[in-house]
């Protein structure tokens, strides 16, 4: 018999239905609430709140279990591709080698911008933060394309999905390249996804560019590890915005600037000013500690806490893990990541951090290693933003194929009862 819960309201009792997902997390389908009862449910920041069904990727907060499309995220990243997770999170499946083969042509032959967009990355101040560019230049992608926008045309969609992953990187080293005056790469379709990135990002027209393998393998892990998160608030975003039928790059431009804010991706260069702050001021980590423990000062230890993690961030372990390998196998030192593994020790041994659940996320080591990489400091965001794209994608993608209809949450109106206009001179 399929399970119920009971509501009882007014002396009436209302039977609703429980969900149940594959990995049994239960939910009350309340989605008929409103018409049998009068009554909505009130969940300000959706703490409680499941917005769809979906099947690409589950969370277990409390053991800190993440999977796509039921693969461990250890496993992953140890055996595959950034291309190869993509595939997996939009299609359903990881690719064929030949399946493979032809998705990483697919994607070079679309990494070149359109020369009258490239005008666009001077109209910005050279300051310009990456995210607002990039937001502004994949929003500006939707006008090259008009005859790819109709998200009910499966064709149409698959160029668009195409375009976007094979043009972000080259947006992301327009961006950087933009602000420091150097010239605009061509992209070089004979090299690999993260090494086509890396010359457009560091390579100049006069001198050779030879890629770091290593720095190669470290990128390509950390977007595979970025790559996405169930119903974080960019992926909502990307959802509610979606609902409304707009393009698929209307869309993703909204999760970029959702995902900006420091609460969500934007805390990765938060983490890093924070432990530069450390170091210029010569406090000590247990100071730091204390002051995000202070209700009165509105320092966080930035890179701690999860909206659903009460455990280790899984994506955490591997990156802490891959910036050790990655400083030793550079030959590099850092002080950085010494005074992050020092915080980390001491909040996890803080009765305020332990008691509240608070620990590392993904955020927290993801600095360290980029700027080990190189990769400048304002543009650490936006590397997320290449890592989550498929994520985002692949949830566009779900919400048309379920027929979502348009997001449209309710609320509880708390203003002023209705009154008459009073006239200007009386007010
Ligand atoms: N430092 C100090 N205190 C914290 C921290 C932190 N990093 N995170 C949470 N707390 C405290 C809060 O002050 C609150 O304390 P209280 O109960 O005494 O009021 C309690 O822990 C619960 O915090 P909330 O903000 O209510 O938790 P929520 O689930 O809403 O927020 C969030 C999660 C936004 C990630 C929060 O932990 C935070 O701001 N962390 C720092 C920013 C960060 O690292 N963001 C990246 C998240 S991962 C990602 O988006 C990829």
């Amino acid at each position: 018999m399929d399970e119920t819960a009971r509501l009882e309201v007014d002396g009436k009792t209302y039977e609703l239905p429980i969900v149940t997902g594959t990995e049994n997390e239960r939910a009350v389908d309340i989605s008929n609430l409103r018409g049998e009862t009068g009554l909505i449910t009130l969940d300000p920041a959706y703490k409680n709140t499941g917005s769809c069904r979906s099947a690409i990727t589950f969370i277990d907060g409390d053991e800190g279990i993440l999977r796509h499309r039921g693969y461990a995220i250890e496993d992953l990243a140890d055996k595959t591709s950034f291309l190869e997770v993509a595939f997996l999170l939009i299609n359903g499946e990881l690719p064929s080698a030949d399946q493979l083969e032809w998705w990483r042509q697919s994607i070079r032959y679309h990494t070149m911008l359109h020369e009258d967009l490239k005008r666009l990355f001077g109209a910005f101040p050279k300051d310009a933060h990456p995210m607002a560019v990039s937001s502004s230049v994949i929003a500006a992608l939707s006008t090259f394309y008009p005859r790819d926008l109709d998200p009910h045309e499966p064709i149409e969609v698959a160029n668009s999905v195409l375009r976007l992953i094979a043009k972000f990187p080259t947006v992301v080293a327009y961006a950087y390249k933009h602000s420091l005056g150097q010239p605009f790469l061509y992209p070089d379709n004979s090299l690999r996804y993260v090494h086509n990135f890396l010359r457009l990002m560091f390579g100049t027209p006069c001198e050779p560019f030879e890629v770091d393998p290593v720095v190669a393998d470290a990128i390509d892990t950390l977007l595979v590890l970025h790559a996405d998160h169930e119903q974080n608030c960019s992926t909502s975003t990307v959802r509610l915005v979606g609902s409304s039928h707009v393009n698929i790059f209307g869309a993703i431009s909204a999760a970029i600037n959702a995902l900006w804010g420091s609460r969500h991706g934007g805390a990765n260069q938060e983490v890093i000013e924070m432990l530069e702050a450390i170091a210029n001021e010569g406090l000590t980590a247990r100071q730091f500690v204390d002051r995000a423990k202070d209700r009165d000062d509105t320092s966080r230890l930035m890179g701690f806490g999860h909206r659903v993690y009460r455990n280790y961030d899984p994506r955490a372990k591997v990156i802490k893990k891959k910036a050790e390998d990655v400083l030793n196998k550079l030959g590099v030192t850092s002080k950085l990541l010494e005074i992050a593994m020092e915080l980390e020790q001491i909040a996890l041994d803080d009765d305020y951090f332990v008691s509240r659940r608070l620990f590392p996320n993904v955020d927290f080591y993801s600095g360290v290693i980029y700027k080990a990489l190189g990769i400048p400091v304002n543009s650490f965001t936006v590397m997320f933003a290449m890592g989550r794209l498929p994520g985002w994608i692949a949830h566009w993608v779900e919400l048309h194929k379920d027929r979502q209809a348009i997001g449209r949450p309710r609320q509880i109106y708390v203003g002023p009862q209705a009154r008459p206009v009073p006239p200007l001179d009386q007010r």
